[in-house]
């Protein structure tokens, strides 16, 4: 019983897996923001919008960055496109209703508000320390309130396009891992906001969906280092980390296709999550295993 309930569930698993019914021209001329755009999966994100025909903002803190993004995105697309960048610190919120705004004078409107940026930090454990206070509020500034004060100034424009919100998580945004408690913190607190302005959204009878990336071990630049930081140069070698434009890929249709929820890498994240809650005390001891 139990096993012929497993194969059915890794069958329907697979058949989505393999399911790939994104509509590439869906994106020519749509206006898109990508939040913490000059590296790793928001810089590929970025690329792949220009090269699939919108009409980008990219934003970050640094503006060199950003605008060899946007000179890198006039080669992968149209080298007249509309690409833009404005550079913004997401600690202050203030900033976030400016990016807002930029995006809007500059592209007319707005379809798509990416969130994926993040306060890179070191991994470590929580000691209670004076330091570990005062980055929590950061943490929860950057990682979690920022998201929520950028969607709330784009909703309006969003409402008018019928748009989507794409909300970049972590797999520690569904289970808890140690070394990382504040960065899981503000990934659950993404899930539980972000998930209910979703049922509100829907009650409203507006249009504008969100989609919640839930995203494994990806090899970008930052990833990598922190973990080898951590000396866990083997846990790079056994899990083998996958490339930061797949992922970037996988995002954007799962937004445009306004699935509510994305994974990436699909099975060893989805299977994460499904066994979460049936076996919580083995895979949390697998996790430890892995960060011990
Ligand atoms: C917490 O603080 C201690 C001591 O200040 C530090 O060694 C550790 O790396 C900090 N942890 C995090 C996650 O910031």
């Amino acid at each position: 019983m139990w096993i012929k309930l497993v194969v059915v569930l890794l069958g329907v698993m697979l058949g989505w897996y393999l399911l790939d019914d994104f509509n590439a021209e869906s994106l020519q001329g749509k206006r898109v923001i990508v939040t913490g755009a000059s590296t790793g999966i928001g810089e590929q994100m970025a690329y792949h919008f220009c090269r699939l025909g919108a009409q980008v903002l990219v934003t970050s803190r640094r503006e060199a960055a950003l605008k060899k993004v946007v000179d890198n995105c006039r080669e992968v697309g149209d080298p007249d496109g509309k690409y833009y960048y404005y550079a913004a610190d997401m600690s202050d919120l203030t900033s976030t209703e400016k990016v807002i705004q930029e995006a809007v004078d500059r592209m007319g409107g707005l379809d798509y508000l990416v969130l994926n940026h993040i306060l890179v930090h070191n991994l470590g454990g929580w000691e209670g320390s004076p330091e570990n206070l005062t980055r929590l509020n950061t943490i929860m500034d950057v990682n979690f309130k920022a998201y929520v004060h950028l969607a709330t100034h784009a909703m309006p424009h969003l409402d008018k396009t019928e748009g989507r919100v794409i909300v970049v998580s972590s797999v520690a945004g569904k289970l808890g891992q140690p070394f990382v408690a504040a960065y899981s913190a503000s990934k659950f607190a993404l899930d539980g906001f972000f998930s209910s302005l979703r049922q509100e959204l829907i009650l409203k009878g507006s249009k504008v969906s969100v989609t919640l990336g839930v995203i494994g071990l990806i090899g970008t630049e930052n990833a990598v280092n922190k973990l080898l930081l951590f000396g866990k140069k083997f846990l790079l070698e056994t899990l083998k980390p996958a490339l930061p434009a797949d992922a970037a890929l996988a995002i954007i249709k799962g937004g445009a296709n306004r699935q509510w929820e994305m994974y990436f890498p699909y099975l060893e994240t989805r299977l994460i999550t499904l066994i979460r809650d049936w076996m919580p005390k083995p895979l949390a001891a697998i996790n430890r295993y892995l960060y011990s």
